[in-house]
């Protein structure tokens, strides 16, 4: 027997929280983001989710773009660190991929470069990880230009730092910075946008956005969970309880008998742990969810198990499916609990956890 620890996933709600970028983004076209294995979910099932849908992908690298061919998909994939190696430019010509270009050494590479991919080039407004400074646009520009390069490019794209808080004035500042630094250029496309500049009213998302995190159903905004902004959880997280204790007042339970039972406790053990990605730092209180109710997390998290207080579900037994995060449960609300946010938690998901495509589970409903 398996055991039944898994994550289920649900692309119709990956396609309907894409249409919902559609809508928000318009008349901007999101380009859907399935870095990092899908956010977790698997980037060759996303890829192929979404292909009747979206015109473009965006992934980090160029392993994760052959991924997406291999899946049998074959959109443009913008690569979002550009190239790693003078080698891949070639690959990336060949194979339809779009490669972002942050710094002088990748100029280089592609002057020597027997083939030329489409180019984007990344302009630094304000985040500061990558890209050129917008005094540096003229003299990129003119080097491209004498390269003969510039017939390859097709746009720029920017990041935002502070999207996800409403209240920072930081991201109209990005804006400007970006529209005064490509404004000679009005013929090339524009992208910026990450999921959380979805929901900032009048927000120009200019001609490409990129949307990752809310495709998935997690929310991009602090204080907000998916469902409150609309978007439906695509990865629900289950295990099974494997086993069900009476403990008596002063009783622990756990490494470092960090919690106690206050009174007579029925609790469980759900075979799930940090080494199959559940966070170790959710502590007691951070909820989860079984047989119709709402119930929490006692003590410390170890590496195969974790403990429930089963008080709020009497009916409870051994074999009984918990949801972890889900459609009862946000990922957002397990990630506040455990001090960290829903894109770490769902990308940190192991392989040790099936993901199991389109199939309700015992929890659905
Ligand atoms: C350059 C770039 N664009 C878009 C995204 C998507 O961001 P989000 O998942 O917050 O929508 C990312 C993610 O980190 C990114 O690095």
């Amino acid at each position: 027997m398996p055991r039944n620890t898994v994550a289920r996933i649900d692309t119709a709600a990956l396609r309907h929280n894409y249409r919902l970028a559609c809508r928000l983004a318009h008349p901007a076209r999101p380009m859907a983001v399935i870095k990092a294995d899908g956010y977790g979910h698997g980037i060759r099932d996303m890829a192929r989710a979404l292909a009747d849908e979206a015109p473009k992908f965006a992934v980090a690298c160029i392993e994760e773009a052959l991924a997406i061919r291999e899946a049998g998909v074959g959109h443009p994939v913008v690569l979002l660190q550009g190239v790693h190696s003078a080698n891949d430019l070639v690959t990336c010509a060949r194979e339809g991929f779009e490669v972002v270009v942050h710094s002088d050494y990748q100029l280089n590479w592609l002057e020597q470069s027997a083939e030329i991919p489409t180019l984007w080039l990344k302009v630094n407004t304000g985040m500061n990880r990558l890209g050129f400074a917008p005094a540096m646009l003229p003299a990129v520009m003119t080097g491209l230009k004498s390269r003969a390069l510039e017939q390859k490019l097709v746009g720029f794209v920017t990041h935002f730092a502070c999207a996800d808080d409403p209240s920072s004035g930081f991201t109209d500042q990005q804006t400007r910075v970006f529209t005064e630094a490509v404004v000679d250029w009005p013929l090339l496309a524009k992208s910026a946008g990450n999921s959380a500049a979805h929901f900032l009213p009048g927000q120009p998302l200019f001609d490409w956005s990129r949307p990752g995190i809310m495709l998935y159903g997690a929310s991009p905004m602090l204080e907000r969970t998916g469902p409150e902004l609309g978007l439906e959880p695509v990865m629900t997280l289950e295990a099974q309880l494997t086993a069900v204790r009476v403990l008596k007042p002063g009783e622990s339970v756990g490494y470092g008998c960090s919690w106690r039972a206050g009174h007579e406790t029925r609790m469980g053990i759900v075979a799930i742990g940090y080494g199959d990605g559940y966070p170790r730092h959710a502590g007691t209180d951070t909820p989860a969810w079984i047989a119709g109710s709402r119930i929490r997390l006692i003590g410390r998290v170890s590496m195969d198990m974790l403990a429930v207080d089963l008080t709020e579900a009497p009916g409870a037994s051994e074999g009984d499916t918990v949801e972890l995060w889900g459609r009862h449960v946000s990922v957002d609300e397990v990630a506040r609990c455990a001090g960290t946010i829903a894109y770490e938690l769902l990308t940190g998901i192991t392989a040790r956890v099936p993901r199991l495509y389109d199939n309700p589970g015992a929890t659905a409903g």
